[in-house]
């Protein structure tokens, strides 16, 4: 099935921080775009064959923008260096229809949104929402510093600002994030959501199980992982198409499927969004990603194959 591919035009483009760029995206013609809900992601078509995705941290009940930031990376895949080269004012960019991979939860009693650095974006819609529904949260924005952390204007004069606490690295230990006494009881219904540099968010997510929080009160999104593609070949079967491919060391199967035409949807390459996923009738998949669960991965009988590898000699995909 074709995606279907939205065009919108970069209508403002500030630098905010360090070195992150806030971007409003708007029809050209000022028409509503797709409604969202907090949480959601849109892929940015960057160039020709470069995508990336970007969560959405404006207001979910402003039709007239989607509002994303990006920050720069220096080890960047020319994703992020991309969108702050080709991204400027007045620009037109094609973006996916808003996809949601980190939906709030409508049963929590009480909500904690903690974002580390960039990881702040998604957090930000997920206010706004809560706010609106009267919903009980806090939202903790942890940073190296004030000068460079973006959004913090925005969340000062946002209508939930009262519920918004900053940490930064470089200031007083008072100010630091405490995070057993932040996260207080796991059982009290609290929901858990957090997003930002992956060492950050084990951490948020360690303290949070040590205090009783049950895993599907734990929601996560990394923005960003480094794809480890250390291994040696092994031999893919794609039952459908009757193929048999041989992925060699260092090569991904979706690289090794490519070759002999058979193409998988892809998104991030990284193990992030989940396109890419295709299910295992044989074998044991050696799984890298970061979007599967560890239930899932233990099933062995989904594989994201734009990243993971295996462990056994052969994988039989269902395509
Ligand atoms: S393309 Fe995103 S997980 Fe594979």
């Amino acid at each position: 099935m074709k995606e279907e591919l939205l065009n919108v035009v970069v209508r403002k483009r500030e630098i905010q921080g360090a070195d992150v760029v806030v971007l409003d995206l708007g029809r050209a013609d000022g028409a509503a775009l797709p409604a969202f809900d907090a949480g959601a992601h849109v892929d940015i078509h960057v160039a020709p064959g470069l995508v990336r995705q970007y969560s959405l941290c404006s207001d979910p009940a402003d039709p007239s923008v989607y509002r994303l930031g990006v920050l720069k990376d220096p080890a960047s895949r020319g994703g992020s260096l991309g969108v702050h080269e080709a991204m400027q004012e007045g620009r037109e960019v094609q973006i996916s229809t808003p996809r949601n991979l980190f939906p709030l939860a409508t049963d929590a009693k009480r909500t904690l949104l903690l974002g580390g650095g960039i990881g702040i974006t998604p957090m930000i819609a997920m206010a706004f929402s809560l706010h609106r529904q009267g919903a009980e949260f806090e939202l903790h924005y942890c940073g190296r510093s004030r000068t460079h952390s973006a959004f913090l204007d925005e969340l000062a004069n946002a209508p939930f600002s009262a519920r918004v606490v900053t940490h930064f690295d470089d200031e007083d230990s008072a100010q630091r994030l405490d995070l057993p006494a932040v996260l207080g009881s796991g059982t009290a219904g609290t929901h858990l959501y957090t997003c930002g540099p992956a060492g950050f968010m084990d951490w948020v997510m360690a303290g949070a199980r040590q205090q009783g929080y049950a895993e599907d009160h734990i929601h996560k999104e990394y923005f960003q992982v480094e794809v480890d593609a250390s291994g040696g070949g092994f031999e893919v079967v794609a039952a459908r198409s009757n193929k048999t491919v041989q992925v060699a060391e260092g090569q991904s199967i979706l690289d090794a499927l490519a070759k002999v035409g058979i193409k998988i949807d892809i998104s991030c390459e990284q193990g992030v969004c989940g396109t890419c996923m295709c299910e295992v009738l044989e074998g044991e998949p050696d799984h890298r990603d970061v979007y599967l669960t560890d239930e899932e991965k233990a099933a062995n009988d989904q594989i994201l194959v734009c990243c993971s590898r295996a462990k056994s000699n052969k994988l039989v995909l269902d395509i």
